[in-house]
């Protein structure tokens, strides 16, 4: 039969009553000999109590905020097969060494407040050199970091792992979690009681260091300051969108490795709009809404086929250029939680009808969640519009590796200079934001690629030359 241990808080001297700061176990976890089990900390020091036998953890007793005393029970555990006749034949297993150890930490804390920052065995995880060029915390020359990492509170009597030189706050166990995976503590922001960093936190860290684009990692780019925004009023946090977690790296990829102008230009839609408007009914007819949009597609593939390099991508060498000989356009389409951008294919092969319908459909799957993966790959450029929305330009982020993308604002009527007949008259101006990638497109051609698509829109009979 299993035997069960119990784990009680061993002789902490004068203490009486020491707070539970930290549980490291819970119920389920193997634990062996010396593993930490909980942090205590009185006013003057803090101390682990390790585990004293081999064996899983079948319950946890305490709770972090509890007050014990010597004797109090932490835990119970189940001894584990070897280490079970192990301890049915050895003395009593060594207990924490108590109130020794608790003293014995207490003066060394007091001797390492005049001490330099724990920089533990081995070198931390290199921040960024524009992190390293930031004086640090403890540098005397810093200046104050307190808006960048939340100073330990002033709670009338100083914890042991605080100095007065603002050392990060954790346990011995953390301390060591760091070290071994090479963190600079000064680094994590705590999100345990007082400012105290966590075993959690210290994983968080690495886990943000990893997911920094590489491009980002020593490419100069100061990371935004860790700011606890609860200094300055409430504040709630929640969880972006998977999509919006996953669109977001992609889109700061973009941003970074694409040098992007953005061309602004406007056509004239008056007549356009007019013949839409004309077709509307007999679409209807046929279950079709017969959007701006697929006409916008229709003059892009036009136009992309006159500007072939428009339609391409850069090769990873970054000396040549792949000539795409499919029209695929992404469609970027607002979701409830984020932006999708569905494909369609070959648009150049549809119909204004058939786009109307397509763009629809697969607007709807997004909305839905159910556009599968396919249908958002192998786009060589991309459409974002928001005319249905407003607005009267905007810059968008290109989708690399494509080489440009359209932006559409909200057509407004204006008055338009008619030289012919020396007056203003009212024309429907829709407003382009056309982005693209200055490596690949310069700015005479990403001028007369908007030109011409500016031309397409204002006569669709120069789509059919
Ligand atoms: N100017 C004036 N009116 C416009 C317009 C424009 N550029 N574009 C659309 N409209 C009108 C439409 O004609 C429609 O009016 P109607 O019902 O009287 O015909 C209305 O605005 C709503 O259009 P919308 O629902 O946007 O349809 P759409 O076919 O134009 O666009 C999507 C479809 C999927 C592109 C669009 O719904 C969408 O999601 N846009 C957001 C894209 C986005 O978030 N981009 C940001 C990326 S950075």
């Amino acid at each position: 039969m299993a035997q069960m241990q119990d784990i009680t808080v061993p002789d902490i001297g004068d203490f009486d009553q020491v707070d539970v700061v930290e549980v490291l176990v819970k119920p389920g976890d193997e634990v062996q000999p010396e593993q930490p089990l909980i942090t205590l900390e009185s006013e003057k020091a803090s101390l682990e109590v390790p585990s004293p036998v081999a064996g899983m953890i079948k319950e946890v007793l305490v709770k972090v905020g509890d007050k014990v005393h010597e004797g109090s029970l932490i835990a119970r555990v189940e001894i584990a097969g070897q280490a079970q006749a192990e301890a049915a034949q050895a003395p009593p297993p060594d207990q924490p060494k108590g109130a020794e150890e608790l003293s014995k930490a207490a003066t060394k804390a007091e001797a390492s407040f005049q001490d330099k920052p724990d920089q533990g065995d081995a070198p931390p995880i290199e921040p960024p050199a524009e992190d390293r060029s930031k004086p640090s915390a403890e540098s005397p020359t810093a200046p104050s970091t307190h808006a960048e990492r939340k100073p330990p509170p002033d709670t009338g009597h100083p914890a042991l792992d605080i100095s007065p030189h603002g050392k990060p706050l954790a346990s011995p166990a953390v301390r060591k979690f760091a070290r071994e995976l090479g963190v600079d503590l000064s680094q994590v922001h705590g999100s345990g009681p007082h400012g105290r960093i966590t075993q959690a936190d210290v994983q968080g860290y690495v886990k943000q260091q990893l997911a920094r684009p590489a491009s980002t990692a020593g490419g100069g780019i100061p990371p935004m300051p860790q700011i606890d925004f609860s200094r300055f009023g409430e504040i709630e946090t929640m969880p972006l969108s998977r999509i919006k977690r996953r669109a977001g790296p992609n889109l700061h990829r973009s941003w970074l490795n694409i040098p992007h102008v953005t061309q602004f230009d406007e056509a004239d839609i008056t007549e356009l709009e007019a013949f839409r408007k004309s077709e509307r009914k007999a679409s209807e007819a046929r279950g079709i809404k017969l959007t701006l949009l697929a006409f916008l597609l229709e003059a892009c593939a036009r136009a992309l086929r006159d500007f072939p390099h428009v339609n391409s991508s850069l090769a990873p060498d970054g000396e040549n250029l792949i000539l795409k000989k499919y029209i695929h356009i992404g469609v970027a389409v607002d979701t409830e939680d984020g932006l999708l951008v569905p494909v369609i294919r070959d648009v150049n092969r549809k119909g204004i009808n058939e786009l109307a319908r397509e763009t629809a459909e697969l607007a709807e799957l997004a909305r839905a969640r159910k556009l599968k993966p396919e249908q958002m790959q192998g786009a060589s450029f991309t459409i974002s519009s928001l005319g249905g929305i407003g607005g009267t330009a905007f810059t968008p982020i290109i989708n690399g590796p494509e080489v440009a993308i359209l932006g559409v604002s909200r057509a407004r009527m204006q008055p338009q200079w008619n030289e012919q007949e020396n007056r203003f008259e009212p024309r429907l101006m829709l407003p382009l934001s056309f982005s693209y990638d200055h490596r690949v497109i310069d700015g005479a051609d990403g001028a007369r690629f908007t030109r011409h698509l500016a031309g397409l829109l204002g006569d669709l009979r120069r789509i059919l030359l």
